[in-house]
């Protein structure tokens, strides 16, 4: 009998080792190696006639390499051909990652519905049943997309050799299995293995592979860190649950920017393209509110306005809270520090609860001045007039700093009829005719002696 090969991984990293060990040396991580069966296969499985005879490769000079052959498939999804790059490029693996229930299998399966070309729909985690219930919330009719229930890869090749679809999404790598490892599904040496043979599959057929893969509490793809340097493109499905927008973002992408963003609205009839973000983040309430106040940033290279909500009010225990939501609550107590400085507001006694609206997650620097001026607002009980807004960072001793594309903000916050955008003084702005008024700042004062 052949003896059974095995080896040792990390669950984590997905670094190997020769003995069980119960710490993975490499990422520190404790508990997480596991035995796994493998047995190398003796030959590929993926075979077309082509990779039979093996093409030896030349170098060429840049100029001379055909690009032409590139063109990219067109995913009738103006918000993921963005994230992509301007859309599929043919022979691409890309991955989809993002927590449970984010709605990953719901955008690629609204993506197969909608493109005139052969989709191969693969799944090992739903029956065919189910996604055709899901399908019909979506767009029931669509003749070019087939479903598929099978976690085998060599099976899956079978099919798709019969089917020759144009398009193959798989969901998810992690429910898939090869025969030639013989560790249980999900585990590092399959994951390994299958998007090998896919991607073997993807490069010498030319055919385009959307992979969907679960994320770990802590937010990384599970299984290895190996599967998002194998991919091309490595996409990010996120958003609060509970919230209806949902952002997709490009963490690496070989054919294009990783600064795009694409944004959805869950539906009851699947995700949405938002075109125009910004409209829906702002209320547009009549009366105006104390302690709101917004904010001109830019995800990505996208411009959005973003509302900041402040409650200050008396603290009743000895410590005063500061909470944050969407926003770094270090970074809201340097603020808070900054205004008891150099603009002598004690709110030492204070509680200070902050709230980015929408549900989202800012790290832009430029909201700093919004948080600012929405503390400021709560704390005198004062509304805002509401057609202001806010562009600038906050610097430790109180001066106001310039912001990155700074005039890409303006003419988003002109494009949505604010009146009045607050930057910093140093900012370089050669916009001309510009029907908002641009109101140069340089020291948190003058913000306070402006507004209050
Ligand atoms: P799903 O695509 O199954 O998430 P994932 O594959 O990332 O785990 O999507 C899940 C959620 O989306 C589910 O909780 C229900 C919701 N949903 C809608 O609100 N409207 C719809 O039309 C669909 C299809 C799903
Ligand atoms: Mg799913």
């Amino acid at each position: 009998m052949a003896k059974v090969k095995t080896t040792f991984f990390c669950q984590s990293c997905g670094n190997q080792f020769a003995k069980w060990q119960g710490q993975c040396t490499a990422c520190k991580a404790w508990n997480t190696i596991v035995e796994e069966v493998i047995q190398k296969p003796e030959k590929s499985d993926w075979k077309s006639p082509t990779s039979t005879v093996k093409r030896a490769s030349v170098p060429l000079r840049i100029n001379e390499i055909d690009t032409s052959k590139e063109a990219r498939l067109d995913t009738f999804d103006a918000e993921f051909n963005r994230v992509l790059g301007g859309g599929i490029v043919p022979g691409s693996l890309t991955l989809l990652g993002g927590e449970p229930g984010i709605g990953k299998s719901t955008l690629l399966l609204q993506i197969s519905l909608k493109l005139p070309y052969k989709t191969l729909y693969v799944s090992g985690e739903e029956s065919q049943k189910q996604i055709k219930m899901r399908a019909e919330r979506i767009n029931p009719n669509n003749n070019n997309c087939y479903i598929l229930t099978e976690t085998k890869t060599q099976n899956i090749f079978k099919q798709i050799e019969a089917l020759e679809p144009d398009i193959v999404i798989i969901d998810s790598i992690q429910t898939l299995h090869s025969d030639y490892i013989e560790s249980s599904s999900g585990s590092i040496s399959q994951i390994k293995e299958c998007t090998t043979e896919l991607i073997k599959f993807a490069k010498e057929t030319a055919t385009p592979v959307l992979l969907i893969g679960h994320i770990t509490k802590d937010g990384h793809i599970a299984g290895p860190k190996i599967l998002e340097h194998m991919v091309d493109t490595v996409l990010q499905f996120e958003g609060d649950r509970n919230h209806v927008f949902r952002i997709l973002r490009a963490n690496k992408n070989r054919f294009g920017s990783t600064n795009e963003l694409g944004i959805y609205e869950m539906q009851g009839s699947g995700l949405r393209e938002v075109s125009n973000p910004s409209e829906i983040l702002i209320s547009k309430k009549d009366e105006e509110l104390s302690g709101n106040a917004i904010a001109a940033t830019l995800e990505g290279m996208r411009p959005l306005m973003i509302e900041v909500q402040a409650l200050v009010s008396t603290a009743v225990y000895g410590t005063p809270q500061r909470s944050a939501t969407g926003f770094n609550a270090k970074r809201l107590n340097m603020l808070l520090a900054v205004l008891e400085k150099r603009a002598g507001f004690r709110l030492g006694a204070k509680d200070v609860f902050l709230n980015i609206t929408g549900g989202i997650t800012v790290d832009d620097p430029a909201i700093d001045l919004a948080v600012v001026a929405s503390i400021l607002s709560s704390n005198e009980d004062e509304a805002l007039q509401k057609d202001f807004c806010f562009a600038a960072e906050v610097g430790l001793s109180g001066e106001i700093r310039p912001v990155q594309r700074v005039e890409q903000r303006i003419l988003e916050a002109e494009k949505l009829g604010f009146s009045t955008i607050f930057v910093s003084k140093y900012n370089k702005i050669s916009l001309k005719n510009t029907q908002i008024k641009i109101q140069l700042i340089s020291k948190i004062e003058d913000v306070v002696d402006i507004l209050l």
